[in-house]
């Protein structure tokens, strides 16, 4: 099947690759990209650890086309770093251990990076239904939650 092409931004940077049509944009990124944050977990829409941002609103790449995400932005959790400058969420979690194996953490930081740029004082409350599509196996949560709010509360911390 011929390929198509696919021009987008990602971390800000302008890309330009050639998709299948029904390639998955976890897929075109990993592998066509290199941009190996976006974890493959189900592959079907149920844990979260694809979340990426596309225009700036949270999707899952396992279910959403390259193709769709032509012209786009698309951001990962590799671009959350300012250079040798971590994010809020970056150093939060560090700073409450809310990452064990890792594997859950480039989505939760992208599903948390979403919710503060929408919101940048989210109640506890509205901590847990953002990150409600994000599976962890290690943490039980808490030091993520805990992790997010202590962003959200940074004096002067970058949301977007
Ligand atoms: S790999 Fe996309 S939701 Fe699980
Ligand atoms: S830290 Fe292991 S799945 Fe969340």
């Amino acid at each position: 099947m011929a390929k198509l092409p696919v021009q987008l931004r990602l971390n800000g940077a302008d890309r330009a690759t050639f998709v299948d049509p029904a390639e998955p944009l976890l897929t075109t990124l990993r592998r066509g990209l290199g941009d190996f944050a976006p974890k493959y977990g189900c592959g079907q829409g149920t844990c979260g650890v694809c979340t990426v941002l596309v225009d700036g609103e949270p999707q899952l790449a396992c279910l959403t086309l390259a193709v769709a995400c032509d012209g786009r932005h698309v951001e990962t959790a590799s671009g959350l770093a300012d250079g040798p400058d971590m994010h809020p969420l970056q150093t939060a979690f560090m700073a409450h251990f809310a990452a064990q194996c890792g594997f859950c953490t480039p989505g939760m930081l992208t599903a948390a990076r979403a919710l503060l740029a929408h919101n940048p004082h989210p109640t506890r409350e509205e901590v847990v239904e953002a990150i409600s599509g994000n599976i962890c196996r290690c943490t039980g949560y808490e030091p993520i939650i805990l992790a997010i709010l202590a962003a959200a509360a940074a004096p002067g911390a970058r949301r977007a």
